[in-house]
């Protein structure tokens, strides 16, 4: 025929290989649509089980293994959000490199066969810098954040468009044939549109209409956002979201935030979420309709640079994840977590064909059972109770409930999961020092005075970030005193009271180049003055002052030494990340802003807020780039015994050779006051172990409801002692590692670590549940549940340190024996795992020589030590 394609009756060859060609990439594109049920891909409702990983807060090196971590951790998505400010640091300058490189990570993720949930926002909160705000963005004139706001609305909509368009040339939604299913605009508006009323809600619309017009072919969703108009999915976040229902029955129930721990704040303690409480709340969820969970974080990393929002915001993110800061799996919960999600799974078909009918078991016992016509059949058995287990009737059979757990029956019979039952090991990390002690140099940071060249001078107290724009931490406030020769405290041997007021977030007070408090003398004093000298001085000296996340402000006190004559007045005020949450952020302050006093003069109090003041952006040392190999060498560094120690302000430096091996790497910063910490130029972020946490640490049980001051550790000690050093950023030869200090801290005390598995633990009930009661089902066999251990890649159980079948009482690392102990416990757990990698024990009383307390539940504990 005329046309040519065809070959007689046949298609030419040539348009034959086309054609398929195109089928394969097109039978990879799917839709993603949704119902009340569920999102569907390919008009199939799935069952989604998602995790957040932040590009940023890891290093290109450790994403590949991170995504495979998710994978076998039973993901299905990898939720993400995309960060303004890391991708356009100036207007109109985009950077998508290293850590920014949005399009490679989320190509790894296709790669591994996982989809993608991409959180544009671009307000992401986050516990990140400005919640991802660029600085710049509060300088666009008659700007307003997060209202219905022209500069504003157009900023977003230009970056937004940008980042869609991005995704859309590397075909990277689903219905190209790429991983991303669904997409994010602003996030947890609904509480600020509460606030602000009508300009929130038109903005609320605009964005939705925004974001829509931009047709990605898949659905976008709004979290914490009751109005989410039409089509866009209104979503939940929280500890818990069972109860929660989309604004329209024709929306799923989708939870994009279920915090698997939560953020580390300095001064703060650290907290962790118990594996057994967040197993609990997902499986709350979906036996009550829920089809899509997301963990934020599944993997939390660490805040480099000066990427902490907060203020006040630690440099690790950990965020008590089920991979932990340093890329490992967190166990039990990454472990507890993997066998939930198996469990969960083999629910699927009965959980996404009907809604599930609910059942009163007992008082605090439900049943939530997913029958469908088809005759597939899952049950959730609950028990609520926070104290007491429970023996329910469910069907033909009897089952018993430890206290706050729900069982997993996916045949509507077996159980092959209890949200309380760990079968995961759990671990006990350690952190070894790998290195000799370091050879320092030191630097001194000089105090600046209003007389420097660089200094501009201004009348009156300027707001910090203005003046800054947040380039840097640090911004010099500096001003003289006058004092005239008659001045009566001269003479009668007083101080007079110099009193600052700052909107935060840290302050150094140099008092004629000294800091503050050092050689100050405290005549005329008050009690309550004195008990906050003494404390003052406990937290290292009374120079320096700081606020904390609840409230930044601070005020220095402090009577001060000043002769006759001219006085130099140097304020460094310090910056500890931008806020990232609350209405209007953007406006909040930093800086001394005053007033700033001074009393006891013969005038009485000098108002000195209103007078001429310079101002320095930025140490001498960042100028000089001292953290870089070539900057670090255009100065004189001091050496041998003459080096700096417990002195503000000061650089130090050192080399050192790469460790071998390849366990995740840390600095001991625990000896150090607060400053940064820079490898081979690249930030490791800002530390602050002299910041000890307030607060209360203390018992925690996984039982009943969670919050985030429920379970915590670290009070009275450092809130962050450890720094996460990327591999990837060594190498092998020498490295550099530069710390500036701003308070005094002793380098000799720092060291590189490794992190190790010190010893694992099992702690197994008899005749827990376990998957493979599933498999065990169709071969007839009984199932007896086995302790799992094993170690890291490269360690291998050298010993058993405990054992004990029966009633062992205590947890991993503090286990010891009960009232009831089989004798043969050690040997059997030394006779299978002794020089293994890994090694399993079968629960059962013959393994151990015989029942030792017939008639009462048993377990087996054991922690075996990895070397
Ligand atoms: C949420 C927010 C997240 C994160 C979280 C706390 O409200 O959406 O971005 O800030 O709180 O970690």
């Amino acid at each position: 025929m005329g046309s040519g394609i065809l070959v007689g009756n046949m298609l030419r060859p040539d348009i034959l290989m086309l054609l398929l060609l195109f089928s394969l990439v097109c039978s990879a594109a799917a839709s993603v649509t949704y119902d009340h049920r569920a999102i569907m891909i390919n008009g199939q409702r799935r069952i989604l089980i998602s995790g957040s990983i932040h590009y940023p807060r890891s290093t290109p090196e450790m994403w590949p293994d991170l995504v495979q971590k998710a994978k076998e951790g039973g993901l299905d998505v990898i939720q993400t959000y995309v960060f303004w400010n890391g991708h356009e640091p100036s207007q109109g300058k985009y950077y998508f490199e290293d850590r920014y490189d949005l399009v490679k990570f989320i190509k790894l993720v296709q790669q591994a066969g996982l989809y993608v949930h991409l959180r544009i926002g671009p307000y992401v909160c986050a516990e990140w810098n400005f919640g991802g705000f660029p600085v710049w963005l509060k300088y666009v004139p008659g700007i307003s954040f997060r209202t219905d706001n022209g500069p504003f609305k157009a900023a977003m909509q230009k970056f937004t468009e940008k980042i869609v368009s991005m995704m859309k040339a590397e075909k990277l939604f689903e219905t190209q044939g790429g991983p991303i299913i669904l997409s994010q605009i602003e996030n947890e508006f609904g509480p600020v549109e509460w606030e602000i009323g009508a300009p929130g809600k038109a903005y609320t619309k605009w964005a939705a209409q925004m974001a829509v017009g931009l047709d990605t072919g898949v659905p976008w969703i709004m979290c914490k956002q009751e109005d989410a108009p039409d089509p866009v999915i209104d979503t939940c976040n929280g500890f818990y979201c069972e109860n929660f229902k989309p604004n329209k029955d024709y929306k799923p129930k989708m939870w994009t935030e279920n915090w698997t721990g939560w953020y580390t704040e300095f001064g703060g303690p650290v907290p962790h979420r118990p594996a057994e409480d967040l197993a609990l709340s997902v499986v709350r969820f979906i036996q009550n309709g829920g089809s899509f969970v997301n963990y934020y974080m599944y993997h939390g990393g660490t805040n480099f640079g000066r990427t902490a929002g907060g203020p006040f915001i630690a440099t690790s993110y950990d965020y008590d994840a089920p991979i932990d800061e340093y890329g490992l799996p967190r166990e039990p919960k990454w472990g507890h977590l993997r066998d939930l999600h198996k469990a969960i799974k083999l629910c699927e078909s009965a959980l996404v064909s009907v809604d599930p009918t609910v059942t009163s078991l007992g008082n605090n016992q439900e049943a939530h059972v997913f029958k469908s016509k088809s005759g597939a059949c899952s049950a959730f058995l609950a028990n609520y109770d926070t104290k007491s287990s429970a023996k329910v009737s469910f069907g033909n059979a009897q089952y018993d409930l430890p206290a706050w757990s729900i069982s997993i029956l996916p045949d509507c019979k077996t159980v092959v999961f209890n949200t309380a039952r760990l079968g995961a090991q759990s671990s006990q990390i350690k952190m070894t020092s790998v290195n000799s002690a370091f050879s320092w140099q030191s630097y001194n940071e000089e105090t600046a005075s209003a007389d420097d060249d660089d200094a501009t001078t201004m009348v009156g107290l300027w707001e910090q970030v203005n003046v800054t724009r947040d380039v840097t931490d640090y911004l010099w406030y500096l001003t003289d005193i006058n004092i005239d020769p008659s001045e009566g405290f001269l003479k009668n041997g007083q101080s007079p009271l110099l009193t600052i007021y700052s909107a935060g977030h840290a302050l150094h007070v140099f008092i004629n180049g000294q800091l503050s408090g050092k050689y100050g003398s405290c005549k005329i004093m008050s009690s309550t003055t004195l008990i906050w000298l003494i404390h003052q001085l406990l937290i290292l000296n009374a120079g320096t002052v700081y606020g904390g996340l609840e409230n930044p402000k601070l005020t220095f006190s402090d009577y001060i030494k000043l002769g006759a004559g001219i006085n130099k007045i140097s304020l460094l005020s310090v910056a500890v990340g931008l806020p990232n949450v609350g209405t209007h952020f953007e406006t909040w302050n930093a800086g001394v802003l005053g007033p700033v006093t001074l009393k006891g003069l013969n005038e009485g109090t000098r108002d000195l807020s209103k007078q001429k003041w310079s101002y320095k952006i930025g140490l001498k040392g960042e100028a000089l780039s001292l953290h870089t190999v070539s900057g670090s060498s255009s100065v004189e560094w001091v050496k041998g015994s003459l080096v700096a120690r417990k002195q503000p302000l000061t650089w130090y430096k050192a080399t050192f050779s790469a460790p071998g091996g390849n366990e995740p790497l840390a600095l001991d910063m625990n000896s150090m006051g607060k400053g940064q910490i820079w490898i081979n130029g690249q930030s490791i972020g800002r530390h602050w172990p002299a910041y000890i946490a307030r607060g209360g640490c203390g018992d925690c049980s996984y039982a009943g409801t969670y919050t985030d001051k429920k379970c915590r550790t670290n009070c009275g000690e450092a809130s962050q002692r450890w720094y996460h050093v990327p591999r990837s950023w060594l190498n092998s030869g020498g490295n550099l590692l530069v710390v500036f200090d701003e308070w005094g801290g002793d380098p000799t005390g720092i060291s590189l670590v490794k992190r190790t598995t010190g010893s694992v633990c099992a702690d197994i009930f008899e005749g827990q549940p376990t998957l493979k009661s599933w498999d065990m089902l169709t071969s007839g066999k009984i199932n007896r549940p086995k302790a799992h251990l094993w170690c890291p890649p490269g360690q291998k159980i050298s010993q058993i340190k405990f054992a004990s079948y029966g009633m062992p009482q205590g947890t991993c690392g503090s286990f010891r024996e009960g009232s009831c102990h089989a004798h043969k416990s050690y040997d059997a757990a030394e006779k299978n795992c002794i020089g293994q990698e890994s090694c399993s024990v079968t629960v059962a009383p013959e393994v151990f020589g015989g029942d030792p307390c017939p008639g009462n539940m048993k377990k087996f504990s054991v922690e075996a030590v990895c070397s």
